[in-house]
């Protein structure tokens, strides 16, 4: 017993300086907001992340002084709107995570929040390439399916796109089937990894429970799809007002970055759900498209095909393409008319 724990405490110390003699610095932009906050929590207690830059135009040094004081080794530093400050807060990031924007309120679609947040990711954006053209961009910012096309134009425009260094986030959406199965089938949670592929709103939203050795049928089969493709709106309507998923929000964040880190450190199969430029759906209208990626030290390495599905299932998807590709050729044109 005791030799075995001596083993594991061995290996548990030479995983810590593995990975901590890789500098890595993963910046924040949105750092003091509902999400911004406990994902800078939990990014500082993570041992792979060795420098934190928390940007936002409110509050972050405050947020970053309060962060800092957690006893983990990272370095934690604020940046408010001085002139230099995005230049210095991603000069050397590894990993920028943008969840700056506005959030839903109850009534509103994601893409209500077109207006207000395409011009804040655009602008984060440009600082990006300018600053940060090589690191993994990672957008959080609703709503995704446009926010993403938009982020990419701009890389474009500047001539340091890379496709494999661009990933909308919709961990949330697996986080929550993989919650909302074990509910009705009374599993652990923590075990279930159900598929969800397509974009991030509504009926772009596509769980593949087929995928899982699952099956539900009728009723059960449509109000689990619909609450996959509906949780935000059950938290939205839940905080009356007060704006939508946060913490989830921010754990799923947090083992997104987490899975970066561990592939661009060497770790093999790393997979993870991300909306990508993607081949799968591009002769469709949709150039970027969720399914499973395995990661690497370049980004994405492989994006997985859809697999196979059941006729309920592949509905789904042709429903997901046609809005998705509305939502894809507005961020693209908004972007293009407004550089
Ligand atoms: P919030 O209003 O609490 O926080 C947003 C933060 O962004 C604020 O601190 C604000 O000051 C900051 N900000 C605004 N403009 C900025 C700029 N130009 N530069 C830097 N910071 C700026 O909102 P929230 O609840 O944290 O949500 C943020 C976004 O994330 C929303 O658009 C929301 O819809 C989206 N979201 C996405 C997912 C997902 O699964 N991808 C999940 C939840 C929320
Ligand atoms: C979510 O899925 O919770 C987010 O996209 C926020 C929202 O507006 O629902």
């Amino acid at each position: 017993m005791f030799a075995a724990r001596q083993v594991f405490a061995t290996a548990q110390r030479r995983a810590f300086s593995a990975s901590a003699r890789q500098a890595t610095k993963v910046a924040v932009l949105g750092a003091s907001g509902g999400i911004g906050q406990p994902l800078s929590l939990l990014l500082k207690l993570n041992p792979r992340v060795t420098e934190l830059a928390l940007y936002d135009i409110r509050l972050a040094p405050g947020v970053a002084a309060d962060v800092g004081h957690i006893n983990t080794k990272s370095k934690v530093t604020g940046y408010d709107q001085t002139p230099s400050a995005l230049r210095e807060c991603l000069t050397g990031a590894e990993i920028v995570i943008i969840p700056a924007g506005v959030p839903r309120k109850p009534g509103m679609t994601r893409d209500d929040l077109f207006n207000t947040n395409a011009s804040i990711v655009r602008d984060l954006a440009k600082a990006c390439a300018e600053h940060a053209p090589e690191a993994n961009i990672c957008v959080i910012a609703n709503p995704v399916n446009s926010t993403v096309p938009i982020t990419a134009e701009v890389f474009k425009a500047r001539g340091v796109y890379n496709p494999k260094r661009l990933f909308g986030v919709t961990t949330l959406d697996v986080v929550r089937a993989s919650r909302f199965i074990s509910e009705i089938k009374n599993n652990d949670p923590a075990n279930e990894n159900i598929t969800v592929i397509g974009g991030h709103s509504g009926v772009t939203i596509v769980p593949l429970l087929s995928q899982s050795g699952y099956s539900l049928d009728g009723q059960a089969l449509d109000d689990f799809t619909r609450r996959v493709q509906f949780g935000g709106d059950e938290v939205v309507q839940a905080k009356a007002g007060a704006g939508s998923a946060t913490l989830s929000m921010a754990m799923a964040g947090a083992r997104f970055a987490e899975s970066l880190l561990k592939a661009s450190q060497g770790e093999k199969g790393v997979i993870e759900p991300t909306f990508v430029d993607s081949p799968l759906f591009k002769d469709r209208g949709c150039d970027y498209f969720s399914t499973n990626v395995e990661l690497g030290p370049n980004g994405v390495e492989k994006i997985h095909p859809i697999g196979k599905v059941t006729p309920y299932e592949q509905k789904l998807v042709d429903a997901c393409v046609e809005d998705l590709a509305k939502n894809i050729k507005k961020g693209v044109a908004w972007a293009k008319e407004n550089p």
